[in-house]
């Protein structure tokens, strides 16, 4: 099924690789503009730099770790004035350890909260 989605604005956390960059790519080949995030320079502009090269809209790219809300304000103020307007947010950043549980740190837990249920509401 073909969906247009010309004119709106999207910004996916957690976009430099993985399901947030395939995301993004299906966003931006479907004609919105997209903003993407993700905490490692190198990696963030490879993934601005292809999203680009495969799309015609806007691209914009920030360094941010959505655990720090301050960062998440910053995120959302560079990407909506870059866009213009954020439409849709897909708050994918994250990262899961899995396992049995009695290798699981606790430093694991708190990194899938922060970046999964607490960065949303920042
Ligand atoms: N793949 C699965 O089977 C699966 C299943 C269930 C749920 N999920 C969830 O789906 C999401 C994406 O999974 P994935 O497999 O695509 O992960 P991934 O390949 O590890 O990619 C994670 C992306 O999020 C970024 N990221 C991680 N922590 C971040 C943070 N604190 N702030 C900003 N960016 C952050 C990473 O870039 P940097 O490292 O540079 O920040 C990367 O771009 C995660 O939330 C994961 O928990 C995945």
């Amino acid at each position: 099924m073909d969906v247009r989605m010309d004119g709106w604005g999207a910004l996916i956390t957690g976009s430099s690789r993985g399901l947030g960059y395939a995301m993004a790519l299906k966003f931006a080949q479907s004609g919105a503009d997209v903003a993407i995030c993700g905490r490692r320079a190198d990696l963030l502009e490879k993934a601005r730099a292809s999203l680009a090269a495969q799309s015609q809209g806007k691209v914009s790219a920030f360094v941010a770790d959505v655990s720090d809300a301050d960062q998440v304000k910053a995120l959302y103020e560079h990407s909506a004035n870059e866009l213009g307007k954020i439409d849709i947010l897909v708050n994918n950043a994250g990262s899961s350890k899995t396992g049995i549980s009695r290798r699981l740190r606790t430093r694991n837990f708190n990194a899938t909260w922060t970046s999964s249920c607490s960065a949303p509401s920042a």
